[in-house]
């Protein structure tokens, strides 16, 4: 009794504590975003103890909670919902029942959860895939890869590709009534990193004979070579996602060593012989003059950490580290960029590298955007910025697919 009144008073003080922390001046509906940032830091706080103490690892207390979030397939009277397999994957497939004379297009969406974390069966996802389906008349796809620290680097990207391929087939398509010519991969966060390496390879490799006519990249991480640019220093505390904590969730997708996510707090984590990557993602030549502010390039440092990884260096982890040869058959691309994020700036380079190759890109930047509001469109809480970042997105599929 004493113990739990402790802890009970504790966890009220934290939040105080936490709730006072100052956010951006801008930002929409700032307590309730006050209230979740101080919740993800309680978390944070109580699964970092949880780990020192041996009970739990990081990643699975904020597991535990996001899984009390997984929803059933229930369909509705527009669209049919179901949990099925593509190639031993699960896949959460959307299917308008409204039968139409035309041929579909149809979406694959991939979850965002820092590469260990979530699924598309989350409230937030499966309202967006649905309507989506609903709005478009598309089949839509989420895409329940498999998940780090159990299965590592490059187990989720994998899986994703291995959807793709078996759903890009002409009869799976014929069997779904979808236009190949009109097939969209869009992603979230970790899930907009994965999308955007899977564009590259289906865009690139003539094994694949159906191509994408799209992509759509929500405040998506595109590398892992620079962590000082200047959005991660400007956000690293959040709101809701610090550097931190996506550094030690991330980094289970290739390790469970936490000298991986020390280094990388300090941008010494490549290895040698990774220098010829520093252009690639230069934010002192690639980032419009207005977000380079008062920062200062500094170049990461090379060969501290032992052993090394050499993941590091694997374009799959960084897709905007590639040449431009490998940029100039991406399809249209829709990127949505939030000012308060740590991967504002990935984002921003994207969409520079791929019009200088000459790639159609949409550009949305929410001056008051936080990192993750999509996943808060759903009761108990739901803010309004999430909200429109999901209409916008879904308006752009509309125009453009
Ligand atoms: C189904 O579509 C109709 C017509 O657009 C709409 O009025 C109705 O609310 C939709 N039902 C659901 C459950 O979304
Ligand atoms: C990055 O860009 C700056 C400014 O254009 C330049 O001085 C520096 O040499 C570049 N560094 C690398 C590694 O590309
Ligand atoms: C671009 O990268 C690919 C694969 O890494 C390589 O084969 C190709 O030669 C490179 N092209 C240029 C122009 O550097």
């Amino acid at each position: 009794m004493g113990y739990k009144t402790l802890c009970f008073g504790l966890t009220c003080i934290l939040f105080a504590y936490y709730i006072y922390t100052p956010i951006p001046k801008n930002i929409e509906e700032p307590w309730k975003v006050r209230i979740i940032d101080a919740a993800i830091k309680i978390t944070s706080l109580m699964a970092t103890l949880l780990e020192k103490i041996g009970l739990k690892r990081f990643d699975e207390l904020f597991s535990i909670i996001m899984k009390l979030d997984y929803t059933q397939p229930i369909s509705d009277e527009n669209i049919t919902v179901m949990d099925i397999t593509f190639s031993d994957i699960p896949v959460r497939m959307y299917l308008p029942k409204r039968k139409r004379e035309n041929l579909r297009p149809a979406v694959i969406f991939v979850h965002g959860g820092a590469f260990v974390l979530g699924s598309c069966k989350m409230t937030a996802l499966d309202l967006l895939n649905r309507q989506t389906a609903k709005n478009l008349g598309a089949v839509v796809l989420g895409v329940d890869y498999r998940l780090g620290h159990q299965y590592q680097f490059p187990v989720a990207h994998e899986d994703v590709v291995s959807v793709l391929k078996f759903f890009l087939q002409d009869k799976i398509l014929a069997k779904y009534g979808v236009d190949p010519t009109r097939v969209c991969i869009s992603g979230d966060s970790a899930g907009g990193l994965i999308a955007a390496t899977v564009a590259q390879l289906i865009q690139n490799d003539p094994e694949f004979k159906n191509k994408l006519k799209a992509q759509a990249l929500i405040y998506p991480g595109l590398q892992v070579i620079d962590t000082s640019i200047p959005s991660q220093r400007e956000n690293e505390h959040g709101p809701l996602l610090s550097k931190k904590l996506a550094l030690e969730l991330a980094c289970l997708y290739l390790t469970q060593d936490k000298t991986l996510p020390q280094a990388m707090m300090k941008n010494q984590h490549m290895p040698h012989g990774s220098r010829h990557l520093f252009k690639l993602v230069n934010w002192s030549t690639l980032l419009p003059e207005e977000y380079k502010r008062n920062h200062v390039y500094t170049e990461p440092i090379l060969g501290r950490l032992n052993p090394s990884y050499s993941a590091l260096l694997d374009s799959r982890l960084s897709p905007l580290a590639v040449n431009d040869s490998q940029l100039q058959n991406l399809p249209l691309t829709y990127i949505l960029t939030c000012q308060h994020d740590i991967l504002r700036d990935d984002g921003l380079m994207y969409v520079s590298r791929l019009q200088n190759v000459g790639v159609k890109v949409s550009h949305d930047h929410m001056e008051d955007g936080i990192h993750g509001a999509l996943s808060f469109t759903a009761s108990p809480v739901y803010l309004q910025l999430g909200i429109r970042i999901k209409d916008m997105y879904i308006n752009w599929l509309e125009e453009n697919l």
